[in-house]
């Protein structure tokens, strides 16, 4: 299959291609804005993987559905609008979106809806995040869709409280809450609290290096090609779903 990169310059773009490279995905168009990188795609390039920057993902996408072509978004901190055209262009091709691609992390989302369901509103949940000090989105899409599942375990709605500050007051029952830290070359650290008046339960996620998102990636640009069109996650390419 032979597929284009857009991101190809980035820390991820660069770790896909490598990846690819003696499979049976071609990188046939390394996609960046950066000097030296395709700024068109081949005509021959049957799937996309876009690792970014959320201002590129629309028009991306939107020609990716004029062409026909599975996309896979890793790119994270979308605008509503943003996501309006990844929503819209899933009405003609299949989409795989998804903040985080490993294995670790989608199997941590199952452990923490079901953790969020047995433990009650008395468990207040906390999720932390930190990433390496070049990240420019916060908090992260992984930290989003943890607060998410520990939400849909607890059947409440996706309403979250971001960092604390000042006079705050007690903290109510039921909050939900997402604290970024930022520095040095972390790759992706995530954790989710439920702590309770006499015991505490963390489950973490320390991604050692960014193989383990390039390849769950390259996973699901395979399985998508071929799907009806949709918006997809890595809970159906891993077959959670
Ligand atoms: N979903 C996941 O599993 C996962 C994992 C890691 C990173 N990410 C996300 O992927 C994105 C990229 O991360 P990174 O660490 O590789 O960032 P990076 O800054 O190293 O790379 C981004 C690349 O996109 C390029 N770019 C910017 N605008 C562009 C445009 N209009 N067209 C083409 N290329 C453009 C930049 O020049 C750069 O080379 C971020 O949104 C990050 O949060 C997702």
């Amino acid at each position: 299959m032979k597929i284009a990169i857009v991101g190809a310059a980035g820390r991820m773009g660069k770790m896909l291609c490598a990846l690819a490279e003696g499979t049976d995905l071609e990188v046939v168009s390394k996609v960046d804005v950066a000097e030296g990188y395709d700024k068109a795609w081949a005509d021959d390039v049957e799937g996309v993987i876009d690792f970014s920057y959320h201002v590129a993902v629309p028009a991306s996408v939107e020609k990716a559905a004029a062409k026909g072509l599975a996309y896979v978004i890793g790119t994270t901190g979308l605008t509503a609008d943003e996501q309006k055209v990844v929503d819209a262009a899933a009405k003609k091709i299949p989409i795989v979106q998804s903040g985080n691609y490993s294995l670790g992390v989608n199997l941590l989302l199952e452990l923490v809806k079901k953790t969020a369901q047995v433990l009650g509103p008395e468990y207040d949940i906390e999720v932390t995040e930190m990433h390496h000090r070049h990240k420019k989105d916060a908090p992260s899409g992984t930290a989003l869709m943890l607060a998410k599942s520990a939400a849909a375990g607890r059947g409440v709605k996706d309403e979250f409280t971001y960092g604390r500050r000042g006079d705050i007051g007690e903290r109510p029952v039921g909050e939900i809450a997402i604290h970024a830290l930022r520095g040095g070359s972390v790759v992706g650290d995530h954790t989710v609290m439920f702590a309770g008046d006499v015991e505490r339960v963390e489950l973490t996620h320390k991604a050692q290096g960014r193989e383990a998102f390039a390849a769950g990636a390259l996973k699901a640009l395979k399985w998508a090609k071929g799907q009806r069109p949709g918006v997809y996650t890595m809970r159906d390419v891993l077959g959670f779903a």
